[in-house]
């Protein structure tokens, strides 16, 4: 339970393995009292006493609605799940690789959690100072950087998932005008789920709290009126 007058940040973190990296790395911050982390289908290992864990399945509107009924303010959101591989399912080389089944999973798992998270957590963000909701995207999601082709799927969840976060940087720069909306690209990050593909990279390879690091700048820099942006892990703009 959060306090609603207290002056020190509440943050929501989602997934495993940046989203552990993140919430390690927010709760070293003085300013933040509290991180609850969410999990899925793993109970993962913290090491702060200001990290309190929970399991919530993302894509489950009343999980998520009777989730947030136990807080009364926050101060971020930040989520960090989805979906690359498993279950057979595979990202698409070629179009003729292509499936309902892979399709309607990467939607599910890439880009509804975050319009979940923002339904429900818009009432309690309202009455931050300094409040963010971040969603972790992947560069591969900008259709203007898009060179290589491939990945069907993925890439089409990750531009849903960025058009659902610049629509709500537009409804929210009128009724959550304190809060910034951000997307985020984590860089190259060794976890399962970039696990099949890194072996084959030139790309540079960062640890998780390399990552969390990284993106923690970002956040701690942004102001509202940069809302509705996509951010590379550097700081630098990606185009949508
Ligand atoms: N790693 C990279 O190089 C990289 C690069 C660009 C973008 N990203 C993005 O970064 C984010 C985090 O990925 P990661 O590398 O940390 O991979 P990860 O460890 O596989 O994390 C993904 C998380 O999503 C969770 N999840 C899946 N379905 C869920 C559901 N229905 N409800 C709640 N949680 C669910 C998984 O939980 P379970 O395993 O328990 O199901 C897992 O914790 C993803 O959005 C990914 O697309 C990663």
């Amino acid at each position: 339970m959060m306090l609603k007058d207290s002056p020190k940040k509440h943050l929501l973190i989602t997934g495993s393995t940046i989203g552990v990296a993140l919430a390690h790395r927010f709760a070293q911050d003085d300013q933040v009292e509290s991180v609850t982390l969410t999990w899925h289908s793993r109970p993962p290992a913290t090491t702060s006493a200001k990290i309190n864990t929970m399991q919530l399945d993302l894509t489950n509107d009343e999980a998520v609605h009777n989730t947030f009924k136990n807080f009364e303010k926050l101060d971020g959101v930040i989520n960090a799940v989805g979906f690359l591989h498993g279950d057979g399912v595979q990202p698409e080389k070629s179009i003729s690789r292509t499936n309902p089944t892979s399709f309607f999973k990467n939607m599910e798992t890439n880009t509804l959690p975050t319009l979940l998270l923002a339904k429900h957590s818009r009432g309690l963000l309202k009455d931050s100072h300094a409040g963010f909701f971040a969603s972790i995207s992947a560069k591969v999601g900008s259709i203007e950087d898009n060179r290589l082709g491939g990945w069907y799927s993925y890439r089409a969840s990750k531009a849903a998932l960025n058009m659902v976060l610049k629509t709500l940087a537009i409804e929210w720069s009128f009724a959550l005008p304190k809060c910034t909306v951000a997307a985020l690209h984590p860089g190259t990050v060794i976890s399962p789920l970039s696990r099949p593909f890194t072996n084959k990279t030139n790309k540079r390879l960062f640890s998780p709290e390399e990552s969390a690091s990284h993106l923690k700048t970002i956040l701690d820099n942004l102001t509202p009126q940069q809302s509705g942006r996509f951010w590379s892990w550097d700081g630098t703009e990606i185009p949508w």
